[in-house]
Formats: C-alpha cells, sequence, structure tokens
C-alpha cells in the first residue's frame, strides 16, 4: 500500500491545493447562488452548514476519493461488526452497542453478542437513577439523597458533566449534583461543604477503579462518610461505576450498587453507558433513553447514508482539509448556548485524546493529521477573549459554531440578539474587510484625516476562514445525542484517513504512570537520581517549603 502522503488521493488534494490557493471565499460565494444548498445537510433536528470553508465540488469531490481510498466504509463496518478496531490493546470499540435500541437485534464484540449485557445494565441504572431522583433511596439513617457527589476523571467525568449541564431545563425535581474531577483537595473539600452525610450519596465512577485521583477522591469521601455514620454506611451512600467489579468490592461498595462497563467502551466514549447516571438521575431515565436515542439516529445515519451525503464524513474530511492542507492546526468550538458551556472541553477530549497521535496503526510513523488543538467557549463571551486571533492572528484556526434555534430562557429578546452575533462572527471570518470596506466603515465612524491612515491596516481583514455552523432545532436530549455521536464518527473518520487507531491512548497511560516514584520522594523516600536536574531542583524546593506530605 502506498503510504499517505505518496498516494493519489492526496497528491490530488495537494495539487487542488496549490491551484486553489489564491481563492477566496467571498468570491466562490458571488459565483455561486446555489453555495449554501449545495454545502450543507440535514438530519431530523441537526443542520450543518459548510459552506464557510475554502471548498469547491472539486475540493469534495477529492476528498471523497481520499475517503475511499483509505477505505472509510470499511474500517466503519468493522468497527460496527465488533472488530478488534483498537488493535495495540485487542479490543472492539462498541460504543454504537450502547446506544442501540433493547430490541434491536444483536451486537457482536469480538463475536460475541454483548446486548443482553447491555440491556440489563441499563434496566438495573434505570432503577437505580429512579429511586434516588424520586427519593426512594434513602441512606444508612433512612433519609432520601438530597446529594450526589459525583467522582470521576476524563471521560468518566467529562460527558456525564457536559450533558447534565447542557440538559439542565430537563432536570426533573431530585437531589442536587456535584462533580469532582480534579485530585486538588480544594475540589473534594468544596463539594462535600454543608453537605449531611445523612442525605449524601456518592458515585465513583472509574472504568479501571485504579485511577489515583479518583480513587483518592473516593476514599477521602469514604472516610468522610465513615467518621459520621459509621463503617456500614458505604452501603447505603456509595454507587460504582466500573469495569472492575472486585476491585469496587474490595473497596466496600456492595455488588448490588455496582454498574458495569466493559473493555469494549472507551472512555471518551462512555456517557452512553451506565457512566451517563448522573445524567438519567438529574433528567430522569425517559431522558436518558432519548440520548441514546439521538446518538443512534446519528449512528444509523452515519453507517447508512453514502459517504458523500453523511455529516460525520463531511464533517471529518474538511477538518483533514483544514488541518492538513490549509494549516489550521488548531479548532475552535463555539455554542453560542450557555448550556453548552462543557461542550469544548468533552469535544477537547475526544479528538485530542483519539487522534493525537504520531504512530500509526501498524507501528510505524504517521505521516501526516493529527488532532487538532481543541478549544472553546460559549459565545459571546469567546468574542471577547478570543476571536481578535480568529480573525486576525497569523495563525489559521478553525472554527464550529453551534447554537439552538430554541432556548427556553425566560428573557426574551437575548436569543436574538445571540444568535444575531453566532451569524455575525462566522460571515465576517469568511468575508474579511476589504480596504474599500474600512474606509466606508471609518466614514461612518467618523474617523478622517490622518487618524483614518494610520488606522486603514488594522481595519481590513483578510477574511477567508474556515468555519462550520451546527444548528439544532433546540437543545434536548434527542438532538444533544445526535451532536455528540457526529463528533465521534467525525474523529474516527480522520483516524481512519490518517491511519491511527483514534481508540488506545498510552501517552495518558505514561501519565498514570509517572507520578508514583515522585510522590515516594515527596513523602520524604531518597531520591532516585533518574530525574532530569530541574526536577530534581523542583522536588527539593518544594520539600523544603514544607510541602503538605501526607
Ligand atoms: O484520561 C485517560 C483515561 O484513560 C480516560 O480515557 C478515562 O476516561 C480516564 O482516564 C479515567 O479512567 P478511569 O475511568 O479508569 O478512572
Amino acid at each position: 500500500m502506498a503510504s499517505l502522503k505518496s498516494s493519489a488521493a492526496w497528491k490530488a488534494l495537494k495539487a487542488h491545493q496549490k491551484e486553489t490557493a489564491r481563492v477566496h471565499m467571498r468570491d466562490l460565494f458571488a459565483e455561486d447562488p446555489d453555495r449554501f444548498e449545495a454545502f450543507s445537510l440535514n438530519r431530523g433536528g441537526l443542520f450543518l452548514d459548510y459552506s464557510k470553508n475554502r471548498i469547491t465540488a472539486e475540493t469534495m469531490a477529492l476528498l471523497m476519493d481520499l475517503a475511499r481510498e483509505a477505505d472509510v466504509e470499511g474500517w466503519r463496518g468493522k468497527m460496527a461488526a465488533g472488530d478488534p478496531v483498537n488493535a495495540s490493546e485487542g479490543r472492539a470499540a462498541l460504543h454504537m452497542a450502547l446506544r442501540h435500541p433493547a430490541d434491536g437485534g444483536p451486537v457482536k464484540a469480538l463475536g460475541v453478542d454483548v446486548m443482553p449485557a447491555v440491556r440489563e445494565a441499563r434496566e438495573k441504572m434505570g432503577l437505580m437513577a429512579e429511586a434516588v431522583r424520586r427519593g426512594q433511596w434513602t441512606g444508612e439513617t433512612g433519609k432520601p439523597v438530597e446529594t450526589v457527589v459525583h467522582i470521576g476523571t476524563g471521560g468518566s467525568h467529562q460527558g456525564p458533566a457536559m450533558a447534565v449541564a447542557a440538559l439542565r431545563p430537563y432536570h426533573q425535581s431530585g437531589p442536587d449534583l456535584r462533580f469532582v474531577a480534579n485530585i486538588d483537595g480544594a475540589q473534594i473539600t468544596g463539594a462535600l461543604e454543608g453537605l449531611s452525610p445523612e442525605t449524601t450519596l456518592f458515585i465513583v465512577a472509574s472504568k479501571t477503579f485504579t485511577t489515583q485521583e479518583t480513587i483518592t477522591n473516593a476514599l477521602f469521601a469514604r472516610t468522610w462518610l465513615r467518621e459520621a455514620l459509621g463503617k456500614g454506611a458505604v452501603q447505603k451512600h456509595f454507587i460504582a461505576v466500573s469495569a472492575d467489579a472486585k476491585a469496587a468490592t474490595d473497596f466496600g461498595i456492595r455488588a448490588e450498587n455496582t454498574l458495569p462497563v466493559w473493555d469494549w467502551v472507551g472512555g471518551r466514549t462512555s456517557l452512553w453507558s451506565a457512566m451517563g447516571l448522573p445524567v438519567a438521575i438529574a433528567c430522569g431515565m425517559d431522558r436518558f433513553e432519548d440520548l441514546l436515542a439521538g446518538a443512534h439516529d446519528m449512528d444509523r445515519h452515519f453507517l447508512e447514508a453514502p459517504v458523500d451525503a453523511n455529516m460525520p464524513v463531511i464533517l471529518g474530511l474538511i477538518g483533514i482539509w483544514n488541518i492538513d492542507f490549509l494549516g489550521a492546526g488548531a479548532l475552535a468550538v463555539l455554542p453560542y448556548d450557555e448550556r453548552l458551556a462543557e461542550l469544548p472541553g468533552h469535544l477537547r477530549q475526544l479528538e485530542m485524546e483519539s487522534n493525537g497521535k504520531s504512530v500509526t496503526r501498524d507501528g510505524g510513523p504517521a505521516q501526516a493529521g493529527n488532532a487538532p488543538v481543541v478549544f472553546g467557549e460559549t459565545g459571546t463571551r469567546s468574542q471577547h477573549t478570543f476571536h481578535q486571533a480568529l480573525h486576525q492572528g497569523r495563525r489559521l484556526i478553525a472554527s464550529d459554531f453551534i447554537a439552538a434555534l430554541e432556548n427556553p430562557a425566560p428573557a426574551p429578546g437575548h436569543h436574538r440578539i445571540l444568535l444575531a452575533h453566532f451569524l455575525a462572527q462566522s460571515e465576517a471570518l469568511m468575508a474579511g474587510q476589504t480596504k474599500s470596506q474600512a474606509r466606508a466603515a471609518m466614514k461612518a465612524d467618523g474617523v478622517k484625516g490622518e487618524e483614518a491612515k494610520t488606522q486603514l491596516p488594522h481595519r481590513v481583514f483578510e477574511g477567508n476562514r474556515p468555519s462550520n455552523t451546527l444548528l439544532l432545532d433546540r437543545l434536548d436530549p434527542f438532538t444533544l445525542g445526535q451532536l455528540i455521536a457526529l463528533y465521534e464518527h467525525k474523529v474516527f473518520v480522520q483516524a481512519a484517513v490518517w491511519r491511527i487507531n483514534p481508540f488506545d491512548q498510552w501517552g495518558v497511560e505514561h501519565g498514570k504512570d509517572l507520578a508514583g516514584p515522585i510522590l515516594a520522594e515527596l513523602q520524604g523516600a531518597d531520591a532516585t537520581g533518574s530525574h532530569s536536574a530541574s526536577t530534581r531542583g523542583l522536588i527539593g524546593r518544594i520539600k523544603a517549603g514544607k510541602a503538605e506530605t501526607p
């Protein structure tokens, strides 16, 4: 097989990029009145406009050739069939099974139907979530739960926290939810502040049940509870979500209170498993099922639509065009909806943990691609912090604008203003501002003479900056499910083209091993001598400063 960069499709795209390097999107829109219709598509309550990218029909055709050459459809089929697409760990990646309808037939991981276990876990999760939400789950002293403290990190935190925030208007009456994800003691102590152990329930969410940060926080919570209610209280005040039921039992959590995940579920795609328990507690299990249904709807679309009418494929290929051919190494995720404040963080993990790789799935050096640096903030806060760099910075940054047509907040005038900014920003990034437009703008502002001369170069905007726009009919559990699954599949498509495995994270695993020996030294052990002078020096300073050593 030809290397990626020497493949026919890649070379054709490279040549096309050179030919079109001077093309401005302003002209593309002026030349083609149907551009919006040609470069947009809809799936259920989710609409994608990708016309504000530096693409033509030819670009898209060449990108589709690239997808065919990379056998995106074949890889898609392998993932759905439960083949070991996570080759470095010998695992399937079957997050699609987690949102597969209960009566939708078998889904196999490495040849074994996982649906009976998925159904059983869903049922158990629903019973537990509803009992907690309805006040039927009582603690050691017989009082119902008033606060749930969720302890997890990475994928065992990010997705559930994002979805709980996004679906706030769908929250039912029930306990408060607090999230703890960091090993900074300020977070767990802050989360416990003002709580009564009698009415507090902990969820320890850890697929491995070994992640130091999560287990340290869970142990702290256990001590806090036991000091108030005695050793046995753990049984009624702790739930675990883990693939290691034994480790949870050893911790003291009852087997009945432990919900499973499986090795074929990646952390960053685990929201759809029992890891989504906080969402079901907040919104009710029916709403959680709606979230699953939305994700399943996107799965169907991804699996069934031809590549050139397939939203995740299109989004993935446009990302590749921007990253590899136009040099946009960063992606700004810009939800113009405060409910989606946690979305940039979730997508940051999804994209960067999945595709931040420089080794191909066969173990060779990756030639191209790589996850963009994903960052973001809700609009319009983003505008007042970093849009300056999007408009005029020397680095090309691509953007994804996301908004919903409806906003349930009882502030009727706000939403139109929000959407006006949303549209104005992507329009400005695309069109820029020419010299004559800048002069007209200055005239309108009353800027003349020397002042106008000085300002002119600063008020010219090159434009031609790529963006996608995603419009949701409304932000509800179903469309949120569609949206998240869209990005999951987009990341998969890119990995298929870049020939990398998006489902492992050896870099993070390495990080998990690194702190152990340093912690021992901070606690008093002799220096191992294997550190750099920098780390040795810093350890010395921390010890001399009497840093806390438990
Ligand atoms: O960040 C790396 C990672 O492995 C994530 O993929 C995972 O979600 C997170 O750590 C937490 O792991 P665990 O659920 O095993 O505690």
